[in-house]
Parts: structure tokens; sequence; C-alpha cells
């Protein structure tokens, strides 16, 4: 049976690097009342070119890490955990477990004005169809293409998000999608949204592009608040624990670059040890 959440315990969220601090500086804006551990893990970055059995391994390790922080939500903030790996996780977590590809879906789905929707994502999600079949679900009229873009997770791990090589590399995976009938582009990595201004100026400005992380924020809200696990305002401050597997300066540099924000430490785990 599942324990009760204690509302003052932290959100934990995890990624496979740094993408998912692009859902964190969501949660962040929308909830900043609440404490958070974040997890990323470097070691093992990307995920996104792995088998689904690997994810999912990868991703238990992850969740009970964060279990031991005694976390009240789990964010799944990775869609490549997220296409293959959250029944896995709903079923081995004693708390709630949130995804991140429902509510992308969602969002792309209230966007588009039927036309195409075209879903960016790593090879892995791509292939799983996860996306396909929620956005059909969602939009029905909708006409889906979906394309794997592998080579965005490196750049953005490095840092490497704006200017020509990025640009250069969008072009090669988007160029096409301006003469297909797009009207909206759906980030369905959440390393992408990293590579935003990239993406927008290839696929032009009349094609909305769509980053799934507000409205995973807006879930976890609505969430937080219908189970009563809303942090109660105490008067003090949230405070924030970074973690990572490997090279935490190099996460540090980009993390403080992306979220603009000092980060109050990045710490070493090892999530072969499961207890923090
Ligand atoms: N950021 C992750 C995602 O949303 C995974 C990227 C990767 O590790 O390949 O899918």
């Amino acid at each position: 049976m599942r324990s009760p959440a204690n509302p003052s315990a932290p959100i934990g969220l995890f990624d496979s690097g740094v993408g998912g601090l692009t859902v964190l500086r969501e949660i962040l804006a929308r909830l900043p009342r609440e404490h958070t551990v974040y997890l990323g893990d470097t070691a093992r970055v990307p995920y996104g070119t792995r088998s689904g059995e690997v994810v999912t391994r990868y991703a238990l390790q992850s969740g009970k890490h964060l279990a031991a922080h005694q976390i009240k939500l789990l964010i799944v903030a990775c869609n490549t955990v997220s296409a293959h790996s959250l029944p896995a996780l709903v079923g081995a977590m004693p708390i709630p477990v949130l995804g991140v590809i429902e509510p992308g879906a969602r969002a792309a789905a209230a966007r588009t004005r039927g036309g195409t929707i075209a879903v960016l994502g790593t090879p892995s999600t791509i292939a799983s169809g996860a996306y396909q079949a929620a956005l059909q679900r969602l939009a029905p009229t909708a006409k889906v293409v979906a394309r794997a873009c592998p080579l965005f997770v490196p750049l953005a791990e490095e840092g490497w998000v704006d200017g020509e090589v990025p640009r250069l590399v969008a072009e090669r995976y988007l160029s096409d999608l301006r003469r297909s009938g797009v009207d909206t582009v759906l980030l369905g990595c959440t390393h992408y949204p990293l590579l935003a201004r990239a993406i927008a100026q290839v696929v032009g400005p009349d094609v909305a592009v769509v980053d799934g992380a507000v409205a995973t924020a807006q879930a976890a809200l609505e969430l937080l608040e219908s189970n009563g696990l809303a942090r109660p305002d105490d008067g003090t401050t949230a405070r924030h624990r970074t973690l990572c597997t490997d090279l935490p300066d190099r996460f540090r540099a980009v993390a403080e670059r992306f979220l603009g924000r000092q980060l109050e430490s990045v710490e070493l785990v090892d999530l072969a040890f499961g207890a923090p």
C-alpha cells in the first residue's frame, strides 16, 4: 500500500542529463514554493539511442535513488523514459509519477490549426510510437510527421546551443518540413528546447514550436493541489538539490547558463548504490 506523502517533501525529477532542466525551469517558475531534487544521469547519456529495456533499467535506478530522498512526486523529465518506462515506474514507486508525453501531446494538439504536427524526438522515442499514438488520439484530424534528431542531445550537453553548428544540424534534419504543411513542431525531447532558437530559425516564423515543459509543470501543479500535496507556505525559501552521475563541473556550467541561476551545489552520485 502507498503511504501518504508529506506535502513538505521535495519533488524529484530526472533525465539522462541536462535536458530535464527545461522542465525544472518551468517547475521553478510555476511552483516556487516547492523543494526539488534533480538527477541527471550524465554518466550514461544519451538514453535515446538505447533499447526500451535498457532505458527502463536505468529509469528504475534513478527512480529508486530519488525515492531515497523521500520525494512526494516523481516527474519523468525525459521523453525517452516516458515513452518506454512509465508503467514500470508507476508500479515500482510508492508516490505519483508524472511523464512528459501526455502533457506535451495535449499542448501540441491545442496549438495546431488542423495542419500537420511534426514531433521531434530521440530515435528511441520516435520508434516507440508513443507520441504518434497520443497525438492521433488527441488531434484525430491532424497529420503527424515524426522525426528523430539524435545529434541535438550532444549539442545541448556540450552547451553548443547557438550559432552556426546547431543551425546547420537543424537545417539538415528539418529543412524539408518547410514544404510539408507543418504548422506545429512539438519538441518531444527535453533537451531540444535548449536548441529552440536554431529549430525556429529553420522551420520559419509561421510554425509554432511547442515545448511540453510548460504543460508538464501545469500538470504537476494540478496533481499536487488535487492530492493535498502542495507545500504549505511556512515562510522558508525552497531548497533545490542537483545530482548527476558524472562530470559535475560541466553539468553545473551548462545548467547555470540555462537556468539563469546559480545552483546551490551539484553532487556526484552513483546509482549502483541507491541511497543518497
Ligand atoms: N532528454 C531526453 C528525452 O527527453 C533523453 C535524451 C537522450 O538521452 O538521448 O528523451
